[in-house]
């Protein structure tokens, strides 16, 4: 099973769209496995955009995401990592498919609202640097029986 770790970026706190986002997760049967509060420090975010820390926009993403609290949390489904980015949308919102979460909700890269892992690969190792052990949980989802047809795992 899939792994997506999802940040809602400053953007999405401050103006109050967390619940709608996080019901758009919720509503297409995905399970959260964890989930908190938390304020990204430089060496968090220096090691979760390793592939962007020498380009120009860097120093203003960082600084954009250390702003304010983000929220955190760990989405599971079966090949779940690329529907999820069906669900955000284009990295440049005024690119956005409408029905999308940066298409519907959003208007600047810079502050796209959202992040979700772009590979099962980074899905595992995202969800790792955000979440200890002990912060991410194990347990039986009672739609999964009406969300899909044969249950693979
Ligand atoms: P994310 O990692 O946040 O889920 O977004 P993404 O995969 O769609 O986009 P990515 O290329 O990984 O870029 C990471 C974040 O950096 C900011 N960005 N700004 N000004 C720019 O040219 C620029 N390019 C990227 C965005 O906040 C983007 O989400
Ligand atoms: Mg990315």
């Amino acid at each position: 099973m899939e792994r997506s770790l999802i940040i809602l970026k400053p953007d999405a706190v401050q103006r109050g769209l967390s619940g709608e986002i996080i019901a758009r997760f919720e509503k297409k049967g995905l399970k959260i496995i964890g989930m908190k509060m938390m304020s990204l420090d430089s060496a968090l975010l220096q090691g979760h955009y390793e592939e962007h820390v020498n380009k120009p926009f860097y120093e203003g993403l960082e600084k954009f995401m250390k702003s304010s609290p983000v929220i955190a949390f760990a989405l599971e489904g079966v090949d779940c990592v690329s529907s999820i980015r069906v669900i955000l949308g284009a990295t440049n919102p005024r690119e956005a498919d409408a029905g999308t979460i940066r298409g519907d909700m959003a208007m600047d890269t810079g502050r796209n609202l959202v992040h979700a892992s772009d590979s099962a690969e980074s899905g595992v190792t995202e969800v790792a640097r955000f979440f200890s052990d002990d912060e991410l949980f194990e347990y039986h989802k009672s739609e999964y029986l009406h969300v899909y047809e044969s249950f693979e795992s």
